[in-house]
């Protein structure tokens, strides 16, 4: 399965792989405002949401560079792929649950969610962050850097699946307390898969994106990331091999707990 990945990448190259991913996000967001879920992010939708904006107001709290970094992310194009700064902050808050020291980022583009589990990480704690865009990830580095915690973020500007299987062959199976994956939709499985070889039992699988603005629901013929996110969805239902919840924050996260 991850051979055919690997070829894919390079015929296509992973810079196009990261535009194709920004694209096809794109034009599902501008189809999703049709879509009851379309509000569920707090910095796309929701903000506009009183409910939304009183669930933020009594319970974000965000370090300042974190909140530097998202108004900074707010002046991006594609400001509307950042993570739920809600969502982030409960991923930070399980990360020191489970006393995590090491993580992995799969997409981390202008870095926030990085910045908010790296500050949740002890000293000598490390993030892997995966990601193709130099752009992207150029953006949040000063703000890593002025909440101290830059050293504790090792970015691979690579395709992810390349980073992983580096992660598997130097050893590194079943350290990894926490990961979250938020990339190229069409590889979450592989992502999944590999994640799963490399953290440790009791650590969380993170995964962004479960409900895609409500398209899993009914996906459309030909709509590739849709099928992606609904069949690994039905497949964690069945798995065995972990824990699960699904929550409706942001875009739909599930979290999967290692057996
Ligand atoms: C939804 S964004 C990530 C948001 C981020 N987690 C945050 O905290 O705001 C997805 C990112 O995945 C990256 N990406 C796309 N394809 C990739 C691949 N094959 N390998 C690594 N990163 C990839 C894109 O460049 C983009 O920055
Ligand atoms: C949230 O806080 C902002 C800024 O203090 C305020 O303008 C707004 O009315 C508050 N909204 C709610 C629903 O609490
Ligand atoms: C978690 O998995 C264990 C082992 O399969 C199972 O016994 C337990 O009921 C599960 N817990 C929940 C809340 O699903």
């Amino acid at each position: 399965m991850s051979s055919i990945n690997i070829s894919r990448e390079a015929l296509i190259g992973s810079a196009t792989l990261g535009l194709m991913f920004i694209a096809g996000y794109y034009v599902g967001k501008r189809k999703s405002k049709f879509s009851r879920m379309s509000s569920g992010k707090s910095h796309v939708g929701g903000k506009d949401d009183p409910v939304m904006q009183y669930l933020l107001n009594h319970s974000l709290r965000e370090h300042p560079a974190l909140k530097k970094l998202r108004l900074r992310t707010m002046e991006h194009k594609w400001n509307f792929i950042m993570v739920a700064c809600e969502q982030s902050q409960l991923m930070a808050n399980l990360a020191r649950l489970i006393k995590a020291k090491k993580a992995i980022e799969i997409g981390v583009y202008t870095g926030y969610n990085a910045l908010s589990i790296a500050l949740a990480l002890p000293e000598d704690g490390k993030l892997i962050g995966c990601d193709v865009s130099e752009e992207y990830t150029d953006i949040g580095r000063p703000f890593w850097k002025e909440a101290g915690v830059e050293h504790k973020i090792d970015l691979r500007l690579q395709p992810a699946l390349k980073t992983l299987d580096e992660l598997l062959a130097a050893g590194e199976a079943e350290t990894f307390d926490f990961v979250f994956i938020d990339a190229d939709k069409q590889n979450y499985d592989n992502y999944y898969e590999k994640s799963l070889q490399l953290v440790r039992k009791g650590g969380i699988i993170a995964i962004d994106n479960v409900l895609w603005s409500g398209r899993v629901v009914n996906p459309a013929e030909g709509d590739v990331d849709s099928i992606s996110i609904d069949k690994l969805n039905k497949k964690l239902y069945q798995d065995i091999r972990v824990n699960l919840s699904m929550l409706t924050v942001g875009d739909g996260l599930t979290l999967a707990f290692k057996l």
